[in-house]
């Protein structure tokens, strides 16, 4: 079986072409995957402007999906089905994909498949690594989310802890805003962390003990012990996000330079350093903890934040200490793409995941739903 991925979730607009193998352990090849990114548009103003985004969507995704086919030396006729973005993400932009994906399910008479954008980064771990081992724990950490999932079974996901205000790579992007690195900037917070020094300035560590105003939704407890995890792992990142700025902000008055002056790039490095220090050290301490009370037998991390070379590495060391299998992906497969859609299209289709024509874009969709008409 062979399906198209169409994903225009926020400001990529991206298709692939996944097909089935006959390898149990490495159930997808990708026969192509492009991705028109529209980082360019957006680093003007400094973030995701949306209806630039959409807008640029609509200028892009005839030339994507046709150049998906071209790459993968097929035609039309060759397509099983097609998988679209459903949700969750900007409203907008996912209305330009799963409308395209409808036309061209009805154009061609192929089963139209709804994926949940947080699914497709789990399965990006799956595309080039075969299946985790479960139960799994996986954290999902991108530029909208920050959640962390405990995996019984393929295609189950239990939440059991997620960010109580940012996601984490709205911190690096926030944070590279403030420092004046542009958009998108967690690339550019780990280039010049490279050379930083992460204990020149002692960032603090959230600690979220108590239930709070912004408590959000009741989280899975499979072994029944809730009340012992409640915040034990849930993230923040505002409090560290507004620590950078107070700490910019007292460097500047110290130096004598104006609000819109730079630090010196030493500097600049130094706070790149140790920010994304606490944010992989805030990250895996939740994430080992949870594979410790979960009794996981594999970790997966995905998402953008993924491609993050600290993350990367504090994550390989601490499994490898564990004996724990670590599931990353690769960086193309890392940041939004088409071909962790279609994967998690062919995934769906078996589970008997169809959508009907009159299917919708769905800003805030759970991971595990889908709305099918
Ligand atoms: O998954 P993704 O492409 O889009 C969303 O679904 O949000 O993630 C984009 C996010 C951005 O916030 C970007 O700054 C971050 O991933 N990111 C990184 C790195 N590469 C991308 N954050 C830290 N280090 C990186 N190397
Ligand atoms: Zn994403």
């Amino acid at each position: 079986m062979r399906v198209i991925g169409i994903e225009t979730s926020c400001d990529e607009t991206a298709a692939a072409v996944v097909s089935e193998t006959e390898l149990k352990e490495r159930p997808w090849r990708i026969d192509s995957s492009v991705i028109s990114s529209q980082a360019n548009i957006h680093r003007e103003w400094g973030g995701v402007v949306p209806e630039l985004a959409s807008r640029q969507h609509i200028r892009d995704i005839c030339g994507v999906v046709e150049r998906s086919l071209v790459e993968a030396q097929i035609q039309w006729s060759d397509l099983d089905a097609v998988a679209v973005t459903q949700g969750p993400g900007l409203i907008g932009s996912l209305l330009v994909g799963v409308a395209f994906a409808k036309s061209l399910s009805a154009s061609l008479g192929l089963p139209l498949i709804p994926v949940n954008h947080l699914a497709g980064h789990i399965e990006s771990l799956v595309v080039e690594n075969g299946t985790l081992p479960k139960p799994a724990i996986v954290l999902v950490v991108s530029g909208g989310h920050t959640s962390l999932y405990f995996v019984p079974e393929d295609n189950e996901y239990r939440l059991v802890g997620r960010t109580r205000d940012d996601a984490a790579g709205e911190a690096f992007d926030k944070v590279a805003a403030l420092l004046g690195l542009g958009y998108p900037g967690g690339p550019a917070i780990d280039r010049l962390a490279k050379s930083g020094d992460d204990f020149s300035v002692d960032f603090p560590i959230a600690r979220i003990t108590h239930p709070d105003r912004n408590d959000g939704p009741e989280l899975a407890s499979p072994l029944g012990f809730s009340s012992v995890l409640k915040g034990r792992m849930e993230f923040s990142f505002s409090g560290l996000k507004t620590s950078v700025k107070r700490h910019v902000a007292s460097r500047r008055t110290a130096l004598g330079i104006d609000e819109t002056g730079s630090l010196s790039a030493v500097e600049v490095a130094d706070i790149s350093a140790s920010f994304q220090r606490v944010v992989v050290e805030t990250l895996l301490s939740r994430t080992f903890e949870a594979v410790k009370w979960f009794g996981a037998k594999s970790l997966g991390i995905a998402g953008g934040v993924s491609a993050n070379s600290r993350l990367r590495d504090d994550a390989m060391s601490r499994s490898e200490a564990l004996g724990l299998p670590l599931f990353l992906p690769s960086l193309s497969l890392a940041t939004d793409n088409a071909a962790m859609i279609a994967a998690a299209g062919l995934r769906n289709f078996h589970d008997g995941v169809k959508g009907a024509l009159s299917i919708d874009a769905v800003a805030s969709l759970p991971l595990g739903t889908h709305q099918f008409e």
